[in-house]
């Protein structure tokens, strides 16, 4: 079984081990929520590391159903370690995979046969004739008859002794996608545009993405003796709410598994964020009501009852299971004022500390009144697309503004317009001649090569550098646009970035030097940071975690110590209302000047690469993101603003 869970399994306090008193509970399959993704994969891993053992032991071989996608990445990296370190053999392992895309070539790039592959397979000593993986190339009139003869296989086998599943965003399991019944088995399935979506990133877009695959079916899923899910990252928070708390229901496919005697949701806490438990934790057992958990509440029953907070009354709080937050503080009038006022105090115009005003009650200091501003933008555009407003506010008042653009972003440019800039600069040349055979070279190479490129070819160095290019350009015309001289422009170009695929290489030392080089020289007074805590597997995250590296080895350095660091959410996600520590408003006038500023990133306009499941353009998300958190506000009572960006510090 799952080792304890790293983290409290309630709200109050309680570590693992301690008993669980009374709580209510939400959630109708057994869950474990872990700090991370690590931790969490660790568990599960061990699990079926015990598996394989136990099976040896009994001279018997162990059955196990795959999983391919993002989630299970980092349990099949904890199974190889294991392998190689503890001497786990997988020579008594049989495995079925749940699905593959149709049709398809095993060795294309975006096989799972190739996935389970270079994840799994290839590093273990699993026998060659030990897996299996739905077959993507039989004719169409033969998947109905292959899906039976792959159950078949797993019953000759005796069955999965252990299930492996990751979840989709519209709750599907395998690739049963909503609609699907209980009772389907092995089979073709047209694959929902949310998924295809979301597989586009590694097809180089939808119109690449194939529109069916063949998919073990939910009652092959549910035949298995156990059954764990995994799921990380608060993308995933609101579906994982409904297949846990919600009912049985087709249109959650995922929610099937509440009828399972032997399932394991395996969490982060960023997808167990919507559970009741974490999100109203007082609804559920007691609580120990700190700040954090005063304005959590306070703010949540404000937006519930759709009542200022102002204006809430005893009588809320005890009919909404908040009587003993009362019991402790006293009337609801002295707690509304209190947390008013903290929302009030974190709004502020002067982002870099409002000289020659008193600050105790602000969110940055006065002093100095001239700061320098290191602004970290994982992508070319993120800061611009997540801080516009701020950035633009921090110049105007008079601070030295940088910005360390981490990566080059190149793999998001279209080839189209990679050839279009690649084409002018080699008819240019042709024309009038440059000195540098050397440029001349990579622009034409460059262009040979995406005249002729197929879908699955991966881009050449050449053309790599010519989208990086693209993207710089932009990236430094949207420092002009701000008003900041482009020498305050620090590209990066973080290596771990730079694989060519959508897949990244881990975060090594290289990439933390260059992070630390560039505190180093702009010794900032603030820095700016893409605070996506949530996403274990993005560019943002290993971006982050450089960062957090990176301060933490030079904490001790003199310019350090004046050093504030503040956190922006990156994706799409807003910080929640009661964790925010300053609020930047703006204008309409503000926010139409940072809709031109994104409009600056042209390769990223009008059909990006990598849309995701949000067809939206960037400056639509970022506008309604802006207006959201300013509607919130004014919501609980404050004042109406037209949009505001979102702040919160971190401590190092
Ligand atoms: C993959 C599969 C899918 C994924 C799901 C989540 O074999 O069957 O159900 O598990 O789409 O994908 P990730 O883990 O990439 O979020």
């Amino acid at each position: 079984m799952i080792s304890e869970p790293s983290v409290v399994e309630n709200a109050s306090g309680r570590k693992p081990g301690e008993p669980v008193q009374s709580a209510i509970t939400y959630e109708k399959i057994p869950t474990h929520i872990y700090a991370d993704a690590k931790d969490a994969s660790r568990a599960v891993a061990q699990e079926i590391a015990a598996l394989i053992r136990e099976k040896q032991q009994q001279d018997k071989l162990c059955v196990l159903g795959l999983a391919t996608g993002s989630s299970p990445k980092t349990v099949y990296a904890e199974l190889i370690r294991q392998h190689r370190e503890e001497g786990l053999s997988f020579r008594n392992v049989v495995t079925f995979n749940l699905d593959e895309y149709y049709p398809m070539e095993p060795d294309s790039l975006q096989s799972y046969v190739r996935f389970m592959k270079e994840h799994l397979f290839d590093h273990v000593d699993i026998p060659e004739g030990n897996y299996f993986i739905p077959d993507g190339t039989v004719p169409a009139n033969k998947v109905a008859e292959f899906g039976r003869s792959y159950e078949d296989q797993i019953q000759s086998y005796g069955g999965l002794d252990f299930q492996l599943l990751g979840i989709g965003g519209n709750g599907h399991i395998g690739f049963n996608e909503p609609g699907s019944l209980i009772n389907s088995h092995t089979r073709l399935m047209m694959l929902d545009h949310s998924t295809r979506a979301a597989a586009a990133m590694d097809f180089g877009g939808l119109a690449k993405t194939p529109k069916k695959a063949i998919t073990m079916g939910v009652s092959s899923i549910l035949s298995a003796r156990r059954v764990v899910l995994l799921a990380w990252g608060e993308r995933k928070a609101p579906v994982i709410r409904a297949a846990l708390e919600g009912t049985v229901t087709e249109s959650i496919p995922a929610s099937y598994l509440q009828t399972h005697p032997n399932a394991l949701f395996v969490i982060d806490e960023a997808a167990a964020s919507d559970l009741t438990r974490l999100q109203t934790p007082w609804l559920v057992d007691t609580v120990e009501w700190d700040n954090r958990m005063i304005k959590k509440a306070v703010t949540y029953l404000s937006r519930t009852l759709g009542k200022p907070v102002l204006k809430l009354t005893n009588k809320d709080y005890n009919d909404n299971g908040m009587s003993d937050l009362l019991a402790q503080v006293g009337q609801a009038y002295d707690l509304n004022i209190d947390v008013f006022n903290q929302l009030q105090r974190t709004i502020t115009g002067w982002p870099g500390g409002k000289p020659n005003a008193d600050d105790t009650k602000r969110p940055e200091r006065a002093l100095p009144a001239s700061k320098r501003c290191l602004i970290f933008s994982p992508h070319p555009d993120d800061d611009i697309i997540s801080m516009g407003g701020t950035f633009q506010r921090l110049h105007d008042q008079g601070h030295e503004v940088h910005v360390g653009y981490q990566t080059s972003g190149n793999i998001a440019v279209a080839d189209d317009e990679a050839l279009r800039f690649a084409d002018y600069v080699v008819d240019f040349n042709e024309k009038f001649g440059i000195d540098s055979p050397e440029a001349t070279r990579i622009f034409k190479d460059a262009a040979e090569f995406l005249r002729v490129k197929k879908d699955s070819e991966m881009d050449t160095d050449e053309v790599r550098y010519v989208k990086g290019l693209i993207r710089k350009g932009e990236a430094k015309s949207t420092c002009r646009f701000v008003g900041i001289p482009v020498e305050n422009a620090h590209f990066l170009n973080m290596p771990f970035y730079e694989t060519g695929k959508v897949e990244k290489k881990p975060l090594g030392e290289e990439d933390i030097q260059v992070v630390m080089d560039v505190i180093k020289k702009v010794k900032p007074h603030q820095i700016y940071a893409a605070g996506d805590l949530a996403d274990p597997h993005g560019t943002h995250k290993v971006c982050l975690d450089a960062i957090f590296e990176a301060v933490r080895r030079l904490k001790n350095e003199d310019f350090m110590q004046d050093c504030w660091v503040w956190l922006y959410r990156g994706a799409w996600a807003e910080w929640n209302i009661y964790e925010i520590e300053m609020a930047v408003p703006m204008s309409p006038d503000q926010l139409l000047r940072k809709r031109l500023g994104i409009f600056k990133h042209q390769s990223q306009k009008d059909g990006v690469v990598y849309q995701g499941t949000d067809s939206r353009e960037f400056w639509q998300r970022a506008e309604e993101r802006n207006r959201a958190t300013a509607g919130l506000y004014n919501q609980l009572g404050l004042a109406e603003y037209e949009a505001m960006e979102a702040f919160v510090r971190w401590h190092f």
